[in-house]
């Protein structure tokens, strides 16, 4: 089977080829249809990643496929059903538990036309979604889900920028009723981010001060702010949200200095880490998007075969929601 995979020091991903996998008992064999990118699987390529991924590994946490085959004592799917990945593999409900091992960097991740998988770790693609659809969900969509998780009706939810989590949490929150802020470096996408229905965009290249600007727009802040930009942005974000809000900690995309410990005492804020989100919590999701028709909105399918071309557009853009690869 064809794959692709991670070379040392970093680099585009190299092609490679590999015996089609054996399921084990309780294991699945996926026929990979597609698969999306993170910024996490940016940096794992690059080499920039915060842990040592060995050569070799075939990249990516997200994919979406066929099950093939099947293992001794597999009771979860058959021959045939459309199934999607879990970011974390053994995190099937519940609080989160330790860190597991992740595809992509203990384990080899979905950038392959098979792989085989514990048959817990994978869930059904949601009726009316494509392939190319269902493989932008691990990830991206549920941090966004579990980020605007309690936002409804009368809320106010601030988005940065138009990347994969942020257009998904501008989804939900619009699907719960809740009115979305957006910020973001440019008109087109300002225009694409009202169409998906934020009531207001602010441009942080032009408004580098947008904290006070959302402060103004809300009449006393965000009740949910979803901080993807981290030490760069968190003190623009204690700007924005209101007193007794929270900002859900999801990324780390700009560099910054950090937070002012005083000016978050006096928002009376909370300040809540999101890592991704359940087996269980991905069900429940998918329920919602199936309920009511929710589209991922991706930017861009790239073929299998230009996997390398894929990551460059990923890092280089310009580009707005999630880029998949079609295998
Ligand atoms: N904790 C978790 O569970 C979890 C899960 C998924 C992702 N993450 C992290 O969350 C972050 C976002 O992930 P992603 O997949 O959505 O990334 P992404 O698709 O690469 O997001 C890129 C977009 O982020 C926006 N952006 C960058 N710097 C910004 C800034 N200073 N202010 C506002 N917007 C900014 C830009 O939007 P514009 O082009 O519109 O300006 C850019 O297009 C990453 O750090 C990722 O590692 C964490």
């Amino acid at each position: 089977m064809r794959t692709f995979q991670v070379v040392a020091g970093g680099g585009p991903v190299a092609p490679a080829t590999r015996q089609v996998p054996t399921p084990s008992a309780g294991e699945v064999l996926v026929r990979v249809k597609a698969s999306s990118i993170n910024a996490r699987d940016l940096l794992i390529v690059s080499g920039r990643y915060s842990i040592e991924v060995p050569p070799g590994r075939i990249p990516l946490s997200d994919g979406a496929g066929v099950v093939e085959a099947v293992g001794d004592g597999v009771s979860r799917f058959r021959v045939g059903d459309r199934v999607v990945s879990t970011f974390h593999p053994t995190w099937l409900y519940g609080r989160f538990p330790e860190w597991g091992e992740l595809h992509g960097t203990q384990r080899d991740g979905w950038l392959t036309e098979y792989l085989a998988v514990d048959e817990q770790s994978l869930v059904a693609v949601p009726e009316q979604l494509s392939f190319e659809e269902a493989a932008t969900l691990p990830c991206a969509a549920l941090t966004a889900w579990s980020a605007v998780s309690g936002v409804g009706p009368g809320d106010a939810l601030l988005v940065q920028g138009s990347g994969g989590v942020s257009v998904f949490a501008l989804q939900f929150a619009r699907l719960a009723g809740a009115r979305v802020l957006a910020t973001t470096s440019g008109d087109e996408k300002a225009r694409r981010l009202g169409t998906l229905g934020a009531s207001d965009v602010v441009n942080y290249v032009s408004t580098p001060e947008w904290g006070a600007r959302v402060q103004a727009l809300t009449g006393g802040g965000a009740d949910r702010v979803v901080e993807i930009g981290g030490a760069g942005t968190l003190a623009q974000s204690i700007d924005a949200v209101a007193h007794g809000g929270q900002i859900a900690l999801v990324g780390n995309l700009a560099s910054g200095s950090g937070m002012d410990v005083t000016r978050f005492f006096r928002r009376a804020a909370t300040l809540r880490s999101i890592s991704v989100g359940s087996r269980s919590d991905f069900e429940r999701m998918n329920k919602v998007i199936g309920r009511h028709g929710l589209r991922p909105v991706i930017d861009r399918v790239v073929p299998f075969e230009q996997a390398p071309e894929a990551f460059a557009h990923f890092e280089n853009g310009p580009r707005f929601g999630k880029v998949v690869i079609s295998h």
